[in-house]
């Protein structure tokens, strides 16, 4: 709109009127435009093919009334803001409440006095400059807000990423495995069929579960032979690290100095942040297994929070179709078999039935993210 050349709709059966209209807009006022429509109908289609500022409407017109026309007007997303003016006789004040019933801005008697006619049309222009002002604040306010957010998400992103980056920096295997396990994780938390806060949060967070294997010593993470038992157990470790390392220890952090940050980690418990929650539960619990024969906890069945079943299968998956030092890489026949055998045993069988719903897309990343060539 714009606020000096308002764009008025007249409605009304009476050519005489709409003719007295148009005069008095075209003496009095300097660049109102008026539009003029003789039924209901007419002036739905000019709504819809324009944009106005203010609509003027008699009640009694054949075909669709006035009333009609007010419904379908606030029922419309595009004209409900529109000030809609209503003509009444003077007493019928039934009338006038029903109009204002059904979202009239305002009403003008008949016949039809200048001054008044003036003064409502003004304040009706006046409200609507004003909501288009406060509309136009609120969608430039809302483009800033998911900007913002926007930005915010992609530096979360980057920063998972990169610790998981540095961690593969430990452990030279890994190549693509981080980036594979999020999209397998990814694949299996959608064929479960969880919203997509869930899948996004299982995708930004499966890369750092092996993030604890930054506090194993180099001798037993990079060790060539077979582990001893107690060597094993150190490993096993990287599991309770990595939750150490993501839900913090208040006590810790505040024996550093740094109290300004305690208050982000709730004692003993996962961090208040749900990235790095979620990212606390998986990386506790990738190695449980669905028959509680797993590590640290042994915990069993549903016990082990989804996102760490989860990535427990996609972690596996991967492993079996890489080379590793204790194994060569399994072809994609016998990784998927040992998939199946272990549902209901390592695995849960609710995400192996997922893993197999989508085998065609969880074969394909394999292809996506190969090993890089080792010169
Ligand atoms: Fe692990
Ligand atoms: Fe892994």
């Amino acid at each position: 709109m714009s606020a000096s050349n308002p764009q008025i709709l007249f409605v009304d059966d009476e050519p005489n009127m709409l003719e007295m209209f148009g005069r008095m807009i075209e003496r009095e006022t300097d660049g109102w435009r008026g539009h003029y429509c003789a039924s209901a109908e007419e002036a739905m289609t000019a709504v819809a093919a324009s944009e106005f500022d203010a609509i003027v409407s008699d009640i009694r017109m054949p075909g669709k009334d006035g009333f009609e026309l007010l419904a379908a007007l606030r029922s419309s997303e595009r004209a409900q803001r529109i000030p809609v003016i209503i003509l009444t006789g003077d007493c019928d004040n039934r009338l006038k409440q029903k109009a204002l019933e059904l979202g009239a801005t305002d009403l003008l008697n008949k016949p039809v006095n200048r001054d008044e006619f003036f003064a409502r049309v003004r304040s009706a222009l006046k409200l609507k400059f004003y909501e288009d002002q406060q509309s136009e604040q609120i969608g430039i306010l809302d483009q800033m807000v998911r900007e913002r957010t926007r930005e915010l998400e992609a530096a979360h992103q980057e920063v998972v990423w990169r610790l998981a980056k540095a961690c593969e920096y430990r452990d030279d295997e890994t190549g693509n495995h981080v980036v594979r396990v999020a999209c397998y994780s990814r694949l299996l938390a959608q064929g479960l069929g969880m919203d997509q806060d869930f899948v996004d949060l299982v995708f930004l967070v499966s890369p750092l579960h092996d993030i604890g294997k930054i506090g194993i010593p180099d001798s037993i993470l990079l060790k060539e032979g077979k582990l001893t038992p107690q060597e094993r157990t150190v490993i096993e470790r990287h599991t309770v690290i990595g939750r150490e390392m993501l839900s913090g220890n208040p006590k810790a952090v505040a024996a550093c100095g740094l109290t300004d940050i305690a208050h982000l980690f709730q004692a003993g418990g996962p961090s208040r942040n749900p990235i790095i929650g979620m990212a606390s539960l998986v990386a506790q619990g990738h190695h449980e297994r669905w028959d509680g024969r797993g590590y640290p906890q042994g915990l069993a069945g549903e016990a082990i929070p989804l996102a760490a079943r989860i990535v427990a299968l996609a972690d596996v998956y991967d492993a079996l179709l890489s080379k590793r030092p204790y194994k060569p890489a399994f072809s994609q026949e016998k990784s998927e078999g040992i998939i199946q055998e272990e549902s209901g045993h390592q695995f849960d069988p609710a995400v192996v039935t997922a893993f197999f719903e989508h085998v065609d897309a969880m074969r394909a990343v394999k292809d996506q993210f190969p090993e890089p060539s080792r010169g």
